[in-house]
């Protein structure tokens, strides 16, 4: 694939992967994108999974076509990208490698190699000349992970960004739903935690004039490139990007669900936006995106040895593990004899940053009966003023 008459795509896609990083569902697989600028000098960007080793290093060699190459730069070691460094230098052992000193010692650490003396250090505003290109690095820690860099070619005006804008799905998948759902899901489960280190990136690549990014990961894009950066600005500000209600519940025996069910009926009865999870059967991947593309979040669950039902504990740990803030919550709680699970709730939600309550909030006492119905049509009111 060409990206422009210099730059190549040399990455692959990955069907047989299941859970990726070991958590997030990908049904139309993942692709572990990398590339090659063919200039006087020849730099290869990033290696692929170890799975696929053969598919890119046989991709890299139709580009080469005969010709050897000059560098091979890595953005981030984290193994999707980076298994076949080794592989690499032993068939190109002429090549020099290209990155930050923390991804350096990282190499030492997992594939133990310092690649001495083909070994070039860089940090922020150094510039790799290739010839008519030139790749200008841009520190961008904690993006996802300590090491990351990106780099920008202002020949072709390319921004290669790390796992910064990248997508769940490989890249023969034509998602119906566009770049932002997956990019979205994507972005909160892997790199939503670091808002402040995405601000701190996207600060520096203002400066940049970018037609294209390349990321490790989902398409080349090509298009409105504000569009994108826009999106990673709410993001990782940890905006609200719609209006509407996310509402995430577990329910034992359907008492629950059927109170949700209730209150998502008078919500859009409202014209007001919801989307509803039952956590113990949805990905919470999904909700956490959802939870976090909304303003407005109610949380639904039973009471469970004295606590909060297991899944609703997981979900609530996943919004405090990505930083969560910024939104109004309202509580449902169930319980035959004793609820107890909105105090135990508020008590994890009260450790984020500006969140508000709204004052309706529902409690359930076995049964939907026509008291909770009442009381969950005020809270429906409640959600709808804040619309
Ligand atoms: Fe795609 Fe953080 O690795």
């Amino acid at each position: 694939m060409f990206i422009t008459d210099d730059v190549k795509y040399i990455g692959v896609d990955d069907h047989k992967i299941d859970l990726f990083e070991g958590q997030y569902i990908v049904p139309e697989g993942m692709s572990y994108n990398s590339y090659v600028i063919m200039d006087e000098k020849i730099a290869v960007l990033d290696t692929v999974d170890w799975d696929f080793r053969e598919e890119w290093l046989n991709n890299l060699k139709a580009v080469l076509n005969g010709k050897k190459p000059d560098y091979l730069v890595v953005h981030h070691m984290e193994c999707d990208h980076s298994s076949v460094i080794g592989d690499f230098v032993k068939e190109y052992p002429d090549a020099t490698v290209v990155s930050s000193n923390a991804a350096f010692n990282m190499m030492k650490n997992i594939y133990g190699a310092t690649f001495e003396p083909k070994k070039q250090v860089v940090k922020d505003g150094d510039i790799l000349e290739l010839g008519k290109h030139s790749l200008q690095f841009v520190t961008a820690p904690n993006v996802h992970w300590p090491e990351v860099i990106f780099s920008y070619d202002k020949t072709d005006k390319i921004l290669f960004s790390a796992d910064a804008f990248g997508k769940f799905g490989a890249l023969d998948f034509d998602d119906p739903e566009g770049w932002a759902c997956e990019a979205r899901r994507y972005y909160f489960g892997i790199v939503g935690k670091f808002g402040v280190n995405v601000q701190a990136a996207l600060k520096k690549v203002s400066a940049f004039d970018i037609k294209t990014i390349c990321s490790l990961h989902g398409p080349i894009l090509n298009d409105d490139i504000s569009y994108y950066v826009n999106l990673y600005d709410t993001w990782s500000k940890y905006e609200p990007e719609e209006k509407g209600v996310t509402i995430a519940y577990s329910s034992v025996y359907g008492n629950t669900k059927e109170a949700v069910l209730f209150l998502e009926e008078e919500l859009k009865k409202r014209n007001v936006e919801v989307s509803v999870f039952d956590l113990a059967r949805d990905d919470q991947a999904e909700a956490v995106e959802d939870a976090f593309k909304l303003d407005r979040l109610v949380l639904a669950t039973t009471t469970y040895n004295g606590g909060i039902f297991p899944c609703m504990k997981t979900f609530i740990d996943h919004l405090l593990d990505h930083n969560y803030q910024n939104r109004t919550i309202s509580f449902i709680e169930n319980g035959m004899w004793a609820p107890q699970a909105m105090k135990h709730m508020k008590a994890l939600t009260d450790t984020l940053k500006n969140i508000t309550y709204t004052a309706n909030n529902v409690t359930i006492k076995g049964a939907t009966n026509d008291l909770v119905k009442e009381n969950l049509s005020k809270l429906a009111d409640e959600l709808k003023e804040l619309n």
